[in-house]
């Protein structure tokens, strides 16, 4: 076009540095706007998804219209940036078409006063129209390529900020491997902080060793640190001073993966996989013989139940399948944590949903199967943790009684209180009941 006409070809082209404007320009709104968006289509979905499963909640509470209000309300709001969106677009091509309409129009003035001078043809001008309508599509393109462009950019770097995340516990330089064995643990003074919360101590001088075949019960008040402890030793965080070691070795030049292969961490939140019950108990030794499993499931005191499933090891598990009790899938995920045959075994409140009968039984058959393990054992219930070689009593994360449960109810004191309150009660009606009889 420049070549056939230097004037007109310049003209059909001035409206391009206006498109190249509004392209910047809008790609910069649609960007800011995507990136809202999303963030509003996310608390979308969360409040939908916590609807779902926790309907029963929401049932049991009436509040059916309390959560559609909320629902609503995120829902408008990611409507509203929707609209926001469609109208920038929208008019953005509109005034990109615009200004090519109004490049067109002079170059047709500009034309036509060439044909009445005669230094032009019809000809000539009807194919510069021509051309100008072949490039109105390129222009319509661009538009809508600045807004796919500003969505990518905006959720690529939603995606690449996690892909991108360096997790702060990892492998350090030369970290070795070892062979579950029979491990040694111990805590030195170790204190610790939450990441999120940097400035509130969980965890102040904790020092404890649990030798081959000792069992250590940590007991204390909700919320004094006791899970916590329990997830230092696997390494889901590292200890802000002092240092946990096993065999003499600081864990944290153990790779992760053989230092998780070597400690099994029932947690207090049992999570089972939408799997057959045999799939689920072999999480962490897929290849296991049958018979090991079935070994597992009978320590574990859950054999005679799945025997009595209609598809015995087989069934399902999750949404598909059967629903187990609570105290069925603590005993499932007891069964789990004995089929890795590690050095540390570590029982989080995993037993609070299971009698006191069955819990019995289950620790029976545990000191068969892992009498080489340093055993950690964490409970609210006393029963559970009183024949522990030594017994912690953790309070705002301080270490403030220990010893063997004899020398702690003579010292008296938190001990001794918690187990007039939980045990005493239960032999004192024992003894009266067999006064009674006698
Ligand atoms: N991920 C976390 N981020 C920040 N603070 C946390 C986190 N997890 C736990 N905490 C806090 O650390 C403290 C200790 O929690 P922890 O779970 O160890 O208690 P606990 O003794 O196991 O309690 P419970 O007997 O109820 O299980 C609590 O005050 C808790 O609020
Ligand atoms: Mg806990």
């Amino acid at each position: 076009m420049i070549r056939a006409n230097l004037l007109l070809g310049l003209t059909s082209l001035s409206f391009v540095p206006f498109v190249g404007w509004r392209a910047i320009v809008a790609r910069l709104k649609l960007r800011s706007n995507w990136l809202a968006m999303q963030d509003k289509m996310s608390i979308l979905t969360k409040v939908m998804d916590e609807n779902l499963s926790g309907i029963r909640v929401v049932r049991a509470f009436a509040s059916q219209k309390y959560e559609m209000k909320k629902y609503d309300r995120a829902s408008d709001e990611a409507m509203h940036l929707f609209n926001k969106q469609i109208t920038t677009r929208v008019s953005n091509g509109t005034m990109m078409t615009f200004a090519f309409f109004v490049a067109m129009g002079f170059v047709l003035w500009i034309g036509g006063q060439q044909i009445i001078a005669g230094t032009m043809t019809v000809g000539e001008l009807t194919s510069f129209l021509a051309f100008m309508s072949i490039l109105q599509q390129p222009v319509r393109q661009i538009g809508m390529m600045v807004n796919s462009y500003a969505r990518a950019s905006s959720t690529g770097q939603r995606l690449f900020d996690v892909l991108d995340l360096v997790p702060d516990v990892r492998d350090a330089q030369g970290a070795q491997a070892v062979a579950p064995s029979e491990s040694v643990l111990r805590f030195e003074h170790v204190s610790f902080a939450f990441p999120s919360a940097a400035s509130v101590s969980v965890l102040q001088d904790i020092s404890f060793e649990a030798r081959p075949g000792h069992t250590i019960g940590i007991v204390g008040p909700p919320g004094s640190g006791k899970s916590t402890i329990a997830q230092l030793i696997p390494r889901f965080y590292d200890p802000g001073s002092g240092r946990i070691t096993l065999n003499g070795v600081d864990i944290r030049s153990i790779q992760l993966e053989s230092l998780r292969r070597m400690v099994s961490l029932v947690q207090q939140n049992t999570f089972l996989f939408t799997a057959s019950v045999e799939n689920n108990v072999s999480y962490g030794d897929p290849w296991a013989e049958y018979e090991r499993i079935i070994g597992a499931t009978q320590s574990a005191q859950l054999h005679d139940y799945i025997k009595r499933l209609p598809k015995g090891y087989d069934s399902m598990i999750g949404e598909q399948g059967v629903s187990l009790s609570g105290g069925q899938r603590q005993r499932l995920s007891i069964a789990r944590s004995i089929m890795l045959q590690s050095g540390v075994v570590i029982f989080d409140d995993s037993t609070a949903s299971i009698d006191t009968v069955t819990e019995q039984h289950i620790r029976n058959a545990l000191k068969a199967a892992s009498k080489n393990c340093a055993t950690l054992i964490i409970s609210h219930r006393l029963s559970s943790l009183m024949h522990a070689d030594e017994i912690l009593f953790i309070r705002e994360g301080r270490i403030v009684e220990r010893g063997s449960h004899e020398e702690l109810l003579a010292e008296g004191s938190h001990y001794r209180e918690l187990y007039e309150l939980q045990v005493r009660p239960i032999e004192d009606s024992f003894l009266a009941a067999s006064h009674q009889e006698s």
